[in-house]
């Protein structure tokens, strides 16, 4: 089998040689450039693709693979809201992703930064830099224990939030399309977000973006919300009406908010040496406050994290070779 390699970034390469030593018999190329319908001829004559990135995979992109006779693609992440599924479907492209690649990783950052703005690090941070160094009333944070959290979708990830957020004593309240309301392991699971909204001190997003979410924060929500909540999205951008929440941290309806996953991310957001500045007025204006705190997609990235993606693309690729079909087959 010939595999090939896209999006390639340095700390993933030692873990596709290994990969590659472990199996001699596969021909492994890489890249460092984007999956697109410019970049695609370089996997000419390669039976199987391996991906990882936000920017959109569209209708074009599977037609070109097909014609190409590149019948495989594994993505070395989880999130398929990107691909343009139904095109996949039409030209006979079978796509895998790395479902539990680590829920550890993006749970526990999730988790960081509820705490950084629960204990104010970015004041005390900000405080620092500017070569102050004593208290401040601004330093006066909340103990997570004493916190309502309230987690929205609660798969691998949202899960193993919960877990933590239990160790930490803190009251949970869950809202998940799929689990009926009700107790469940200690966790008062509730019929529709809005009751979650009204109620909860942190709001955490655990959710992948499908239709019935689209803007699931947005004007109307966010009235409902404590004025002390905070909110905290590593999911997905399309969750959060930005503008509306951008308005509400002006307007003091909500006390502050981490962002990790944005609506159309640019494909620099993900290059370790790209010198692209962050140029989106409400990016830069948000990031500002020190009750916003702003990450570039990265919740996900640890050591265990990025061995597991490219183990678990590259192993989905030789399954598609050997049986024309993936456990981890989501198209
Ligand atoms: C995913 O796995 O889908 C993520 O959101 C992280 C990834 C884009 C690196």
């Amino acid at each position: 089998m010939k595999i090939f390699v896209y999006n390639v970034r340095p700390d993933e390469v030692s873990f596709i040689k290994e990969w590659q030593t472990n199996h001699p018999d596969v021909e492994v190329a890489t890249t460092q450039d984007f999956f697109t319908v410019d970049t695609i001829d370089k996997a000419a004559g390669y039976t199987g693709i391996s991906a990882l990135q936000t920017i959109p995979y569209p209708r074009e992109l599977f037609k070109k693979m097909a014609a190409m006779h590149i019948t495989f693609l594994a993505l070395r992440n989880v999130g398929v809201d990107n691909l343009d599924l139904q095109a996949a479907s039409d030209y006979g492209i079978k796509i895998s992703n790395v479902p539990a690649y680590s829920p550890y990783a993006i749970a526990e950052f999730s988790v960081t930064q509820v705490l950084n703005l629960l204990r104010r690090t970015k004041y005390i941070d900000r405080q620092q830099l500017a070569g102050d160094f004593h208290w401040s009333p601004d330093f006066m944070g909340h103990e997570l224990r004493k916190q309502t959290v309230g987690v929205i979708g609660t798969g691998r990830i949202g899960r193993h939030a919960m877990a933590i957020y239990q160790a930490f004593g803190a009251s949970l309240m869950a809202y998940d399309p799929t689990i009926e309301a009700g107790d469940h392991d200690g966790v008062t699971y509730v019929a529709t977000p809005e009751e979650i909204f009204k109620v909860a001190d942190v709001i955490t997003l655990h959710a992948p973006a499908v239709k019935s979410n689209f803007h699931l924060i947005n004007a109307t929500t966010l009235k409902m919300m404590k004025p002390t909540a905070i909110i905290v999205n590593t999911a997905r951008g399309a969750l959060i009406d930005l503008d509306a929440l951008q308005k509400a941290l002006a307007n003091h309806e909500i006390a502050g908010a981490a962002l990790d996953a944005f609506e159309n991310e640019t494909a620099a957001m993900q290059q370790f040496d790209t010198t692209e500045k962050l140029t989106d007025p409400q990016l830069i204006a948000l990031g500002k406050l020190p009750n916003v705190l702003l990450s570039p997609h990265m919740a996900f990235h640890t050591d265990v994290a990025v061995n597991n993606m490219v183990n678990g693309s590259l192993n989905s690729l030789l399954e598609f070779g050997r049986q024309n079909q993936s456990e981890f087959q989501v198209g």
